[in-house]
Formats: structure tokens, C-alpha cells, sequence
């Protein structure tokens, strides 16, 4: 696959004024969220809930890509038109969750590795033909008591790097997400000390590997305090260190940088990525790729009844179209009670 082929499908996945829907949740956490909200996790409600997110009128105003998981893609839409083919039917990139998860790292108490590698040059194609054009894999760095350790970081760049590689040499674009989770009660100094360090260590591992850089989507956390941290930095403060951050360990050839979520609520997330962008100009695209900052609340509105579909949808285009004001530091809190 040619760079300028890799290039122009990550352009896309960083539109202006849009971003990407992360509906790839695992089944043991759809039914996790879908617990929440007391309803069953069969087969059919999974179809139901990602159907009416994805033929949310006008969805494609606001959202460039959609992250699937394995069942998803191959799903159909109530029409019996496969999601990954109606999605692209709307321009908007079918993307797919490819690793098999972060387990226990032998030798290492309390870090995780992500594992996914054994068979993924056959997966990928596999995703390929069902109309993947780009994949997702997430490695978890845990900040606590002496870690992250070199070893954690090391291992899971290496495998980033390795997925990476394999990804593009199968016409796909890598969505490479080194996440700093945000659990505990570390300062953002601390974050962004790690958050460094890490990405320091993932884009060396890359350009060992030869991935090329123009092709690929970065998916980081951003610089924040920790959940139960004291003082909690606000927005302002946020903003200007994960700009600060970036701009010192993230090469200007890489396209985008689309945000996960991490735990924040949806309006923080959506008031971060606006104050973010606007301290631009930066020399990639800011945007975002959230799950739970675009899903809790139609989620919520939705509560698993057919009744609610439409007022739910109206939700999730309000998310959508929140953060893809913020894509231009165009967005207000008060557009919240509008
Ligand atoms: P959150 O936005 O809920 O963190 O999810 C994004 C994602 O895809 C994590 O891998």
C-alpha cells in the first residue's frame, strides 16, 4: 500500500469539523454498560443500539469513522445492509478493534500488556475484505506505586509497533493508542512526566519498525489529573499541557491525533478538545475519538426501550456536533442547555 493511499484515508478519518465514533466495545463491556442501564446483552440489543447510532440522521455532519468490534462488522443494518457497507455509504471510514485485550504482564504486579499479534496478518485481511480501512489497538499504561515500569512501556510500544506495521502492509491505517489511564491520584505533572515518556518510547519503537508516519492516527490521552487527585487541574491548565506535550513528543508528519475519552465526563471532554484547538494552529489535527464522551448520555436516553430511539439519536447528533465545534475552539458550555 502506497503512503499517499495510507495518507488520504487518515485524512478522512480527521475531517475538519468531525471525528470518530469508538463503538468497538467488547462484549463483556457492552454488557457492563448495558447493565447500567438494565438491559440484556443478546445479540439482537447489541444490533439495536449500534444500528440507531449509526443511522442517527445527518451522523455523518459530525462523525468520519466509526471503530467496530468483530461482531459489529459483521452485523447489518435493519435493512440487511452490512454496517461497514452502509457506514462507507454515508462517507464515513468502517475502522475495526483488532487487539484481543490488556492482560496481566508476567513479572510486572498491577500492568498489562495488550495481546492481539498471533494470526493478525490474517484478521487483517480478513477486516479488509468486510471493509475495513482502518484498525484500533490500545495498549494501558497504569500510573501507581513505582509504575509505569520501563518494561511495561517497552513491551507494549514494541506490540503497538508490531500491530502497527502489520496494519499498513495490509492497505489499512494503524490507530495507535498508547492510553495513560487517568486512575488514581497522581498530579498532571505526574501525567504528563508518563505521558512522555511513553510517547517518546512508542514513536522510537515505530520508526524502528518502519511504520510510516503520514499513515497512521495517534490516539493518547490527554495531560489531566488523576480521578481522585486533589485540585484537579481545569480546563485551561489541561489544555495547555497536552498541547504542550504533544507538540514536544508527537512528529509533525504524524496526520491526526483523534483523543480518547478516558473517563472524563462528556462536556469536560468536549471543553477540552475546544480549548485545545484554540491554541492552534498545530501541525496535526486535533480531534477526537471517543466512546463513552459520545454514548453515556444517548445511552441513557435510549434505556434499552424501542420507544426511545429518536429522542436518543437526537442526543448522540448533540454530542456529535458538540465536539465537532470544538474541532475549531468553537464551542461553549452554555450550548449545553441550548
Ligand atoms: P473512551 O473514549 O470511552 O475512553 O473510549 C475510547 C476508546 O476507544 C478506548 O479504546
Amino acid at each position: 500500500m502506497s503512503s499517499t493511499k495510507l495518507n488520504s484515508i487518515a485524512q478522512a478519518m480527521v475531517a475538519p469539523n468531525k471525528g470518530i465514533l469508538a463503538a468497538d466495545e467488547s462484549t463483556p463491556t457492552i454488557a457492563k454498560r448495558f447493565k447500567d442501564i438494565d438491559t440484556e446483552s443478546t445479540e439482537a440489543n447489541r444490533q439495536t443500539y449500534r444500528n440507531m447510532l449509526f443511522t442517527s440522521p445527518d451522523a455523518s455532519d459530525h462523525i468520519s469513522g466509526v471503530i467496530l468490534f468483530d461482531e459489529t462488522i459483521r452485523q447489518t443494518n435493519n435493512e440487511g445492509v452490512p454496517f461497514p457497507e452502509y457506514l462507507a455509504s454515508l462517507g464515513i471510514v468502517p475502522g475495526i478493534k483488532v487487539d484481543k485485550g490488556a492482560k496481566e504482564l508476567a513479572a510486572c504486579p498491577g500492568e498489562t500488556v495488550t495481546e492481539g499479534l498471533d494470526g493478525l496478518r490474517e484478521r487483517l485481511n480478513e477486516y479488509y475484505d468486510l471493509g475495513a480501512r482502518f484498525a484500533k489497538w490500545r495498549a494501558v499504561i497504569t500510573i501507581g506505586d513505582g509504575i509505569p515500569s520501563d518494561a511495561c512501556i517497552s513491551v507494549n510500544a514494541h506490540a503497538l509497533a508490531r500491530y502497527s506495521a502489520l496494519v499498513q502492509a495490509s492497505g489499512m491505517v494503524p490507530i495507535v493508542e498508547p492510553e495513560v489511564l487517568m486512575d488514581g491520584d497522581h498530579t498532571i505533572d505526574t501525567c504528563f512526566e508518563v505521558t512522555a515518556k511513553v510517547l517518546d518510547v512508542v514513536f522510537s519503537e515505530l520508526d524502528n519498525q518502519k511504520v510510516v508516519l503520514n499513515g497512521i492516527i495517534l490516539k493518547p490521552n490527554m495531560v489531566i489529573s488523576g480521578t481522585d487527585a486533589s485540585n484537579r487541574a481545569d480546563v485551561a491548565t489541561v489544555a495547555r499541557a497536552t498541547v504542550d506535550c504533544l507538540t514536544s513528543h508527537v512528529p509533525n508528519e504524524v496526520p491526526g491525533i483523534a483523543f480518547l475519552s478516558g473517563g472524563q465526563s462528556s462536556e469536560e471532554a468536549t471543553a477540552h478538545l475546544s480549548a485545545m484547538n484554540e491554541l492552534g494552529p498545530h501541525p496535526w489535527q486535533l480531534s477526537f475519538s471517543y466512546g463513552r464522551a459520545l454514548q453515556a448520555s444517548p445511552l441513557r436516553v435510549w434505556n434499552g426501550n424501542e420507544k426511545n430511539i429518536e429522542a436518543a439519536q437526537t442526543e448522540f447528533l448533540k454530542r456529535s456536533r458538540l465536539n465537532g465545534l470544538a474541532r475549531t475552539g468553537n464551542y461553549d458550555p452554555q450550548m449545553e442547555s441550548a
